[in-house]
């Protein structure tokens, strides 16, 4: 039996009214048509404006979510309706320029023309969202291989489809697990890859863990304590956190700990520390001493991985780490799908250590497949395009250093740091009521940085004219 839309039920299901609401998608596919038949220009102009008649307009219920969501009130909500490119319109018809690219994770902006036509011609051809682990459809293999080459970029055989002299190196990354959904996984799955390491090798004591002070690994149990949560409930392993690009602070750790120390962490781009960039004599300094003491060294990507023409940012930095970890951007934020690459002699988990049910996901792994190809067609005007707007909010924020101290980051991942914490709250909700979608880092003490991360289809047009919006806010004074 061939199933139609009337299998079952015998009604069919002729339209997205049914399932969300004829009000609410109504309003939807109203606001997606309006920024359908617009071109960036009009939609430059339009940011922070109410475009009338779009509204859902009535408050659409959301007491029964989390509070530390924004839920557990009725109240009128303003979130999003739909989006295109680096624009979205919100339920109340604000149109918004959403500078940070989704959660950081759309890494084309809303709805791509190319991603979702792969989507649907993946569909089409067969290609599931998601099955059984056991069993990986073709899009996740070829993204397993398409991985490896990226981090190998001068083995060219492997572009022809040769990984035997890959596979036989012992210092080569070389392997591979696309088994799991979520970043916060991934980093768990390469912590316990280090214990694994930890044990294996004998180190005496506990495991220690060198941080960078202000990490974030995600939200699972280890990979929090690595921040210092759960301290009490955790023993036979010690975090030692060190400040970011303090060599002389990183070789005294080592000197002291030596041999004890399991593994070395880094994000190159800390984005849960004001857009910190870490430097790369110093991860290089990082990879000098964890291979002299015998300790691994974890890179994670989950926010660097994806956002450069290279797939990987540790790339740039001219070392190979032992684990890389990547996320988040990966599938473009159309559906999870995470990944640690590694090499081989450290592929000692079974199946059930480390894994999703939505891991290994087909039409993820196509997405990122066609993410890849997008960055490396695309490499020239990507990198043109991000180094014009690091360039032009550099000489931003020359201009204004009274106020601002400094841009952290690089390309199109920056934080703007300002010298005072109620300055960066006033300027970030300034932002806000006028159409710009940007985070602000002022939840830890000596944090005031506003964040960036502008999706891979940044254009000159849409910098010059953030700017624009970015000077007047500052020239309205604190
Ligand atoms: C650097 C880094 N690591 C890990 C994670 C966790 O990823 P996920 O939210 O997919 O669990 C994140 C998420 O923001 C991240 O930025």
């Amino acid at each position: 039996m061939v199933m139609t839309d009337k299998t079952f039920t015998g009604i069919p299901l002729t339209d997205l009214a049914g399932p969300l609401g004829a009000d609410v998608c109504g309003a939807m596919s109203e606001a997606k048509r309006f920024l359908d038949n617009r071109d960036t220009s009009q939609l430059l102009g339009l940011i922070g404006e109410t475009i009338e008649d779009l509204a859902v307009g009535k408050p659409v219920d959301k007491a029964v979510m989390q509070k530390s969501f924004g839920g557990g009130r009725v109240a009128q909500t303003d979130d999003l309706l739909a989006g295109r490119g680096v624009f979205y319109i919100t339920e109340q018809g604000k149109l918004f320029l959403d500078c940070t690219a989704g959660h950081y994770q759309m890494s084309w902006g809303y709805d791509h023309p190319v991603l979702t036509r792969i989507v649907h011609d993946g569909l089409a051809a067969g290609i599931v969202p998601d099955n059984h682990s056991n069993i990986p459809q073709w899009p996740v293999k070829r993204l397993a291989q398409r991985l490896i080459e990226a981090a190998n970029p001068d083995c060219p055989e492997l572009g022809r489809g040769d990984f035997s002299k890959v596979m036989k190196s012992r210092t080569r990354l070389n392997t591979a697990l696309l088994g799991i959904a979520t970043g916060s996984v991934a980093c768990e799955a390469a912590l316990k890859i280090m214990l694994m390491h930890h044990e294996r090798t004998r180190k005496s004591g506990p495991a220690i863990f060198v941080v960078l002070d202000g990490n974030y690994h995600g939200t699972g149990f280890f990979s929090q304590n690595l921040r210092g949560m759960w301290k009490p409930f955790i023993r036979n392993m010690k975090v030692v956190a060190v400040q970011p690009n303090d060599g002389r602070q990183l070789e005294q750790v080592f000197a002291r700990y030596g041999e004890q120390i399991t593994g070395f962490w880094a994000e190159p781009i800390m984005m849960n520390r004001e857009a910190i960039l870490v430097e790369t004599e110093y991860l290089q300094l990082a990879r000098k001493l964890t291979r002299r003491v015998g300790a691994l060294m974890t890179v994670d990507e989950i926010q660097t991985g994806f956002w450069t023409p290279e797939v990987f940012m540790y790339r740039q930095y001219g070392i190979t780490p032992d684990i890389v970890i990547v996320g988040k951007g990966m599938s473009a934020g159309l559906h999870p799908l995470s990944g640690i690459i590694y090499r081989r002699e450290l592929d000692v988990m079974a199946q059930y250590d480390a894994i999703s049910t939505n891991g290994n996901a087909a039409l993820a792994a196509l997405v990122a497949l066609a993410n890849i190809e997008l960055l490396q067609r695309n490499a020239v005007q990507v990198v043109e395009a991000q180094e014009y707007y690091y360039h032009r909010l550099c000489g931003l924020a020359a201009e204004f250093s009274g106020r601002i101290a400094a841009v952290h980051g690089n390309r199109s991942m920056t934080g703007l740091k300002f010298h005072k914490v109620e300055d960066a709250l006033t300027f970030h909700k300034r932002c806000v009521a006028g159409g710009l979608w940007l985070r602000v880092h002022a939840y830890h003490a000596g944090h005031s940085t506003i964040l960036c991360k502008f999706a891979l289809c940044l254009e000159r047009a849409v910098v010059d004219e953030f700017i624009r919006r970015l000077r007047i806010f500052l020239e309205a004074g604190e």
